[in-house]
């Protein structure tokens, strides 16, 4: 398997990952919340790359089953139905509901992905299943969502794990570019304490200060669920 990493969005604008699978991760906390949303009982998820697209396409859709949400700087989007916390994804509120949902950057980093085979939304709570999903692949290609167009420890350590489990199921030969090497390496520097580094990380710092610590417990739960949402045709179903 060939694995080619981007550690920040800037590097994607490589048309190489047109119809091939693409790994999509924000462990803080977009990725993480799309997860639960999905194990809980979502049961259409759209990714939007604006609020204003978000409110838009709600305006469409029949109102009593859909969901807007997502944050900007962290936080619950005026008017909007949930924020982007994992902890808000409920059975309760979710099942059976359309989410619409805009964040910050781990949409962002989907709408760049326009022309790949499918996006698979990958974090630390279903890093496992995604490596099962995906072993047979020849090539496979892993976009960090980061902040703010610029590096996010907590991804790269992500990538870097999903990269060790693949060897560990077996997919050999593994052929890294660079930034799969770096995020691997990471990872055995990081890896030991996940709740910690995420602690640590300059996005984890702050959604601890703006009161969202329980969030960093929920996204450092390795292998917590086994849903692999997989986005198609723009949206997950
Ligand atoms: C994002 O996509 O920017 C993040 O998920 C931000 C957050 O809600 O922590």
């Amino acid at each position: 398997m060939i694995v080619q990493a981007y550690l920040t969005p800037g590097e994607i604008a490589d048309a190489a990952f047109r119809g091939k699978p693409v790994v999509v991760i924000d462990v803080l906390r977009a990725s993480t919340s799309i997860a639960y949303a999905r194990a809980h009982g979502a049961e259409k998820l759209i990714p939007a790359a604006s609020i204003e697209a978000a409110t838009r396409l709600a305006t469409s859709l029949d109102r009593a089953t859909t969901l807007l949400c997502g944050e900007r700087e962290g936080r619950p989007i005026s008017g909007f139905d949930l924020g982007n916390s994992p902890l808000e994804f409920t059975s309760e509120t979710v099942a059976g509901k359309t989410l619409i949902m805009t964040t910050t950057n781990g949409t962002e980093t989907m709408s760049r992905l326009e022309g790949a085979r499918e996006l698979v939304v990958c974090s630390l709570v279903n890093l496992s299943a995604v490596a099962r999903y995906l072993r047979e692949e020849p090539e496979l290609f892993i976009a960090c969502s980061g902040r703010l167009g610029a590096f996010s420890l907590e991804d790269a350590v992500c990538a870097g794990k999903l990269i060790a489990r693949l060897r560990e199921l077996g997919v050999e030969p593994l052929v890294p570019n660079d930034a799969a090497v770096a995020a691997e390496i990471l990872f055995g520097v990081h890896g030991g304490d996940l709740r910690r580094c995420l602690g640590e990380t300059a996005h984890g710092r702050f959604l601890l200060e703006i009161g969202y610590g329980d969030d960093l417990d929920v996204c450092s739960r390795v292998d917590a669920l086994t849903t692999v949402p997989v986005v198609r045709e723009g949206r997950i179903v």
